[in-house]
């Protein structure tokens, strides 16, 4: 009898339910093909029970999340809610309650689909960024002075902690180490104007960079390496980054990768309770139509077994993807892929019991 883990699953808002519906049925099929099984608990948290009940996340809720192996999320996002009030209260809040550190962004090609970037392919994209996720701009700090006054006085301060920025940056060359492709580490910041926070980041990455002399330390600024994206993906092997600068250039990451529609990162406590999450919103314009490409919750859970230590039902999802992206989708795109939402995973799932030849 194989492993067994207690997965909390929160579908939230717009297509999250349908995209999440699919990668349950995916990981399922692996787990049942590779003898591990899964109890999903789901909680409803999102903007229709914040509409009906005025509540984000419920008391007692994260020590809730806490009693998990991991924690698979939709999206979060509500068009009668006002922006703001679900992502901070249940997106940011698990994040940081939950000190997931790191959000872990891979930014992969894979044969078949479409990037805007041409002459590129799976060769030149394929990197990883790691995202600092609970400082930076997001900690909160800040505030107003003579609001709504003609003098008024806005302060949005960007919180780095030595110990904060020392963790992730250590996970960060771990994680080139462990994935030995081109073992070059880039810092990407902005060292040239914000000249105390990236002065921290900077000491502190050639610091570490001592204890990894199998690793090439790197330096880009975040305006170059959005240049680079496009010009020169090739160049990237793992990226090294704070929250805002981060968020910013995954977006870009996830539209050379083929779009939202396949974009999956993990909000990773190395030491505690990670969460997985399809990285693009809740989509309400496609809710309960079928037609929103599930490869993107799909990829998160296979994050998400990876995480958990099931690589090889992890890698089978991928070559399942690999597969239906290949032979199969017209296009990643919502409405365009050519099946439904729910084809989609009922391939992936059937690939993924299956020894896929690539
Ligand atoms: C992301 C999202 C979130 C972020 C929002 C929804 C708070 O854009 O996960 O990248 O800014 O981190
Ligand atoms: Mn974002």
């Amino acid at each position: 009898m194989g492993k067994s883990y207690q997965i909390a699953v929160i579908p939230g808002d717009g297509t999250g339910p349908e995209v999440i519906r699919e990668g349950v049925k995916v990981i399922e099929a692996a787990a049942s093909r590779f003898g591990f099984s899964l109890s999903l608990n789901y909680f409803d948290w999102g903007g229709d029970r914040y509409l009906k009940t005025g509540e984000t996340i419920p008391e007692g809720g994260i020590e809730e999340l806490k009693r998990h192996d991991a924690i698979y999320l939709g999206a979060i996002g509500h068009p009668d809610v006002a922006p703001g009030i679900l992502e901070k209260d249940i997106l940011l809040r698990i994040r940081f309650e939950l000190d997931q550190y790191i959000n872990l962004r891979p930014v992969k090609l894979y044969p078949g689909v479409w990037t805007p970037i041409k002459d590129k392919g799976p060769e030149e994209i394929d990197f990883v960024v790691v995202r600092e996720n609970t400082e930076g701009l997001y900690a909160g700090g800040g505030g107003f002075l003579r609001k709504g006054t003609p003098q008024e006085v806005a302060v949005q301060e960007s919180i780095n902690t030595r110990f904060g920025v020392e963790r992730c940056i250590r996970y960060a060359f771990e994680l080139c180490r462990k994935r030995n492709k081109k073992k070059q580490l880039t810092l990407v910041g902005k060292t040239n104007v914000l000249t105390f926070a990236w002065n921290l980041w900077e000491r502190t990455f050639y610091e570490v960079a001592k204890e990894y002399p199998d690793i090439k330390p790197d330096y880009a600024h975040v305006d170059a390496t959005c240049m680079w994206f496009v010009k020169n993906p090739e160049w990237f092997d793992v990226i090294v980054t704070d929250n805002m600068f981060g968020d910013i250039i995954t977006d870009l990451g996830a539209m050379i990768q083929g779009g939202m529609g396949i974009a999956a990162g993990g909000n990773i406590n190395p030491e505690g309770v990670s969460m997985f999450e399809p990285i693009g919103g809740s989509a309400p314009k496609y809710t309960g139509q079928n037609v929103i490409n599930p490869l993107a919750a799909i990829c998160a859970g296979m994050m998400m077994l990876e995480h958990l230590g099931e690589e090889e039902a992890a890698l089978a999802i991928e070559k399942a993807v690999i597969k239906v992206c290949r032979d199969h989708l017209k296009s990643l795109s919502a409405g365009k892929m050519g099946y439904t939402t729910q084809e989609v995973g009922d391939l992936v799932a059937k690939y993924t019991t299956e020894d896929v030849e690539l």
